[in-house]
């Protein structure tokens, strides 16, 4: 049902439950209980109108200064109650500490030039990822993306398909997604006319040849439209998938209404972001403090604030054949004021880890059910681009949805300093404690996604100078 429908129906709701109570108050009938109304109405207007009139200086510059405020202030509150948050944070917007000598970016960028990596794994996992949001990319358009140590072309055709092609043209190396344009379900090169066909790579049509040779291809990846993104298969050994992300019938059927996304670049290995579902140890000294004590981790222990702390239950376990490429984390969350817990942010959470990549969150609160969709994907070997997206019932009132999404980002900004900062430990000192022991059960899990030829980061010896 349209969002009109459903306003009409509570409109006609609410004006039938307010009559008939005012008529069993009023004791007497309806047909006068609307007289009154009507007559309230036109009064509360003449009321109104006529303290315009009196009140209001219509040659005064202030009056204007003031509708201009009002003007704005409504925009925004607007924008606060209604748009769908859209959080955006870039490696040097956070997650770093600042000196007072340089600036953020900057900061970002010798961080990230200084720190010891640590003995990674390969830098790109074996699975399905999350290339696009499908909102994205409308029919008949194509983006060029550059992820997973590929140049992709990705481009919807114009019966609504999308489809996936190495961006670099093979007859010169034109980028096929730059510039070139969507021909039915073909994408053209920008350079001599060359139409490649999306689902399987092959020219189609060569402008100036009678005959396309048959080697005339480009690599075709194999890709999938789900929950609002296009996935893409990315596998070392050219395998074929074996498993596929989960559908969201909620979200198919419309239940689940999209409210709402958040981007973060972090800089760090790909797998220190899944790790941290199995890392229950880290919840209480990175996500107990109270969400307004912000994302700087020496900074949130602000004692005026100490009266509000998150409270967390987590439990993480592997899925057993044929789901093994499967994560379960049973999670529960809770805000306490003054140790009494709010009802109305309880949050029990399903995470499961759908391959390297991928998160589904169904949470279940007071307000009603949602997800937080996880997608990650690496930009380059140690820089990662994490969304969320949040679908709730589409009962829940929009800010209600930005609050919790707000309350995520709150959250994953402070893993965000841990990641950016930190070394990859491949010989964790862990102790005789469940909590360790999960970690390395996280490790082992994980492991499944490298494969004998799963690219590596390779280091080069930096000259040094003695003295
Ligand atoms: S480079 Fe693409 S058609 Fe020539
Ligand atoms: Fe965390």
């Amino acid at each position: 049902m349209s969002l009109f429908g459903k306003s009409l129906i509570l409109c006609v709701l609410i004006i039938a439950v307010s009559a008939s109570v005012s008529e069993k108050l009023l004791k007497i009938p309806l047909l006068e209980v609307g007289e009154i109304w009507v007559k309230s109405v036109y009064k509360l207007n003449a009321n109104l109108l006529n303290y315009v009139w009196n009140f209001v200086d219509f040659y005064s510059p202030t009056f204007y200064i003031g509708l201009a405020v009002l003007g704005f202030l409504s925009y925004h509150f607007y924008g606060l109650v209604f748009r769908p948050i859209n959080r955006v944070r870039v490696l040097g917007d956070l997650g770093y500490l600042p000196d007072g000598k340089f600036s953020m970016k900057e900061i970002a960028n010798n961080v990230k030039q200084r720190r010891a990596v640590g003995d990674i794994p390969p830098v790109y996992p074996n699975g399905w990822f999350g290339l696009i949001e499908s909102w994205r990319l409308k029919n008949g358009e194509s983006t060029n993306l550059s992820m997973l140590g590929q140049q992709f072309a990705v481009f919807r055709d114009d019966k609504g398909e999308a489809h996936v092609l190495d961006a670099y043209c093979p007859h010169m190396g034109a980028n096929l997604a730059v510039g070139g344009r969507v021909v039915g379900d073909c994408i053209e090169c920008p350079f001599h006319g060359w139409k490649f066909r999306g689902h399987d790579g092959k020219c189609t049509d060569i402008p100036y040849t009678d005959k396309v040779p048959e080697f005339a291809k480009v690599k075709s990846w194999t890709s999938l439209e789900l929950n609002g993104w296009i996935y893409v298969w990315h596998h070392a050994e050219g395998i074929e998938p074996n498993w596929t992300p989960l559908e969201l019938e909620e979200i198919t059927a419309g239940t689940w209404q999209y409210k709402g996304r958040t981007e973060h670049f972090i800089n760090a290995h790909i797998e220190e972001i899944p790790e941290n579902g199995a890392d229950v140890a880290h919840l209480k000294q990175v996500h107990e403090p109270f969400i307004a004590a912000g994302i700087d981790l020496a900074g949130m222990w602000n004692k005026y604030l100490s009266f509000g702390q998150h409270r967390w239950t987590a439990q993480w376990t592997q899925m057993p054949k044929p789901d093994e490429h499967i994560g379960s984390l049973k999670l529960t969350h809770d805000l306490t004021f003054f140790g009494i817990s709010l009802p109305f942010v309880f949050l029990r959470v399903h995470a499961m880890q759908i391959g390297p990549a991928i998160v589904y969150l169904t949470f279940e609160s007071f307000f009603g059910k949602g997800v937080f969709i996880q997608s990650l994907i690496p930009v380059e070997p140690m820089v990662q681009k994490l969304t969320h997206n949040i679908y709730i019932h589409w009962t829940v009132p929009n800010f209600i949805a930005k609050f919790f999404m707000f309350g995520e980002a709150i959250q994953v900004e402070r893993d965000v300093m841990i990641w950016n900062n930190k070394k990859y430990e491949a010989k964790p000192m862990f102790t005789k404690s469940p909590e360790d022991s999960l970690i390395s059960r996280h490790r082992r899990w994980y492991g499944q996604f490298y494969s004998e030829n799963s690219p590596r980061m390779t280091f080069k010896k930096k000259d040094t100078l003695d003295w």
